[in-house]
């Protein structure tokens, strides 16, 4: 019986028509790390399975699967991309303490710091000969990150690529890229990414939400228009708004979130949530050193990371000492991600500072209590994976969003790093480690992994998908086709307010000829 239901699983597994064995063609032109490691494990499983995957990033594979192709991206590294001086979030400017305003140009400055690279990146890549080796190939799917640039669509229309795109985020959806599967992204109630808003929000908030929209949608499409004009001028060929590239060829959207962590938004068919999708599940082994101290403790341990870009090690004194403090009343013990610290680490109170630690098999191991995390999205889904509640600490990008979601669902709470204070930071401690917000972080997180399929199944699934029915199975809403105007019924309502109005008219008129009639001949009669 056993060896039968294995050979209908096996035969199931055979007549799995994967669109035998596909050319992939994988376009990543943002220079961010964090963002290549959600995709990474995507490309790796597509090329396990068959496939033909030529990968166009700045970020070539350790031990490559066979059929696998790098195509190495040069240049464009910024230094402002790969660390970040902690000097840098002191706050002096009088202007950012208006409340209000100090949100509107925090977005207005985040939001436009990705846009020059956007451009520089697509002058440099255009003149990369193995980039434009790898686009003169036949492929049957594109993924292709949605980001800052749309630079690689344009080459794609310049190369005659008709294969269906599959679209990837490493972060939610950005403003821009919602029309091109015909979705609303409405500000009443969907936050946009660099806010530490949720979907509740006051009129303020929502004023904020509108005009930052505009302003960024606006931005990009400035963006959009001038990577146009770089591929024009550099092929002398003419081709369409990139936008409207995106829409015709872009069949599924895989985004990096799922809305336990994130929060509910409306999607359509074309929109994956493949939140997880980076994780790795196998078992990683861990420093002795980590070991021992996780070991020894008694009442458990707190991880303390701000991440990979952030420089901890240029803390200014008087916040580590405030960090130190907070910590340093906990009966629990603390593992601190420092750079600096000795090679087993450098051992203070309680407090362990370490240069490197394996995280997400760290959340998992049963010792550690809580999380206090800069709130970027992938740790932030380590977190919610391994059920630990969390201290967020969000500094810029999407993480005052993904900390905002996180507190919405119960298990996080949120100490700006600007607003760090010995008291607050104590307090916070005090909510994550109640048994209230552990338990619910348990239950969030069960929540979080009851899925129909593993999210990296799920984004093999909808490429493979893809290759198979093409731009045939369509995906996206109609309104992606439909203007503005005719999306909000403006034209409808404009009918039917001239409706009313010559409605109203006519009914005025006539009362006024009846009440004329009435008193008219009173009055005429008086005058008699
Ligand atoms: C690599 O591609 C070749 C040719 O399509 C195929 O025969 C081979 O099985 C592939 N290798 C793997 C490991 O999938
Ligand atoms: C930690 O404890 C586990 C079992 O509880 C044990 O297997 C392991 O060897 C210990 N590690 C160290 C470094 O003490």
């Amino acid at each position: 019986m056993r060896i039968y239901i294995f050979l209908l699983i096996l035969a199931a597994i055979a007549s799995h028509d994967a669109g035998d064995c596909a050319r992939i063609l994988g376009l990543f032109p943002h220079i961010g790390k964090s963002h290549f490691m959600v995709f990474e494990p995507l490309l790796r499983a597509l090329a396990e399975r068959g496939h033909h995957v030529t990968t166009v990033s700045f970020f070539p594979l350790k031990n490559p699967p066979a059929n696998y192709t790098d195509v190495v991206l040069e240049g464009a590294v910024q230094d402002g991309l790969s660390s970040m001086d902690l000097s840098m979030f002191e706050v002096s400017n009088p202007l950012m303490k208006v409340p209000l305003l100090n949100t509107i140009l925090k977005n207005i400055f985040e939001m436009g710091m990705t846009a020059p690279l956007a451009v520089s990146t697509c002058e440099s890549i255009i003149r990369q000969s193995s980039v434009i080796e790898a686009l003169k190939q036949k492929y049957d799917v594109l993924i292709v990150e949605q980001f800052n640039s749309d630079c690689m669509l344009g080459l794609t229309h310049v190369f005659g690529i008709e294969a269906p795109i599959v679209g990837i985020s490493s972060c939610g959806i950005m403003p821009w890229t919602y029309a091109r599967i015909g979705l609303h992204d409405n500000p009443s109630y969907i936050p946009l990414l660099t806010t530490p808003y949720t979907s509740k929000m006051t009129f303020i908030q929502r004023l904020d939400s509108f005009i930052s929209k505009l302003y960024v949608n606006d931005l990009y499409h400035i963006i959009q228009r001038k990577e146009r004009a770089i591929i024009e001028k550099h092929f002398r060929v003419e081709i369409p708004d990139l936008d409207e590239i995106g829409k015709n060829k872009m069949s599924v959207f895989l985004v990096n979130t799922f809305h336990t962590l994130n929060g509910v938004r409306p999607t359509l068919p074309a929109v994956i949530e493949v939140g997880g999708m980076h994780l790795d599940h196998s078992r990683k082994i861990l420093p002795s050193y980590i070991e021992k101290f996780l070991n020894e403790s008694e009442h458990g341990v707190i991880l303390l990371s701000f991440g990979s870009l952030i420089k901890t090690s240029t803390i200014p004194k008087y916040k580590e000492d405030m960090i130190v403090n907070a910590l340093g009343k906990l009966k629990q013990r603390v593992i601190w991600k420092f750079e600096g610290s000795g090679e087993e680490g450098t051992l203070t109170g309680n407090i362990l500072r370490v240069k490197w630690l394996p995280q997400y098999e760290l959340l998992k191991h049963k010792k550690i209590v809580a999380f206090i995390t800069h709130s970027g999205l992938l740790g932030m889904t380590e977190a919610v994976s391994a059920g630990k509640p969390m201290v967020a600490v969000p500094f810029f990008g999407d993480q005052p969003a993904n900390a905002a979601a996180a507190a919405e669902a119960g298990f996080a709470t949120i100490v700006p790093y600007v607003d760090i204070t010995e008291e607050r930071l104590t307090k916070a401690l005090q909510f994550v480690l109640s048994p209230e917000t552990q338990l619910n972080a348990r239950r969030v997180s069960s929540i979080w992994r009851d899925r129909q399929a593993d999210p990296l199944e799920t984004a093999v699934y909808w490429t493979e998908r893809v290759i198979r029915w093409g731009h045939h199975a369509q995906l996206h809403s109609p309104a992606r086709d439909m203007p503005l105007y005719q999306i909000a019924l403006l034209d409808v309502i404009a009918t039917l307010a001239v409706a009313i109005f010559i409605f109203l008219a006519i009914l005025w008129y006539m009362l006024s000829k009846v009440f004329r009639l009435l008193f008219g001949r009173e009055s005429k009669l008086k005058m008699q």
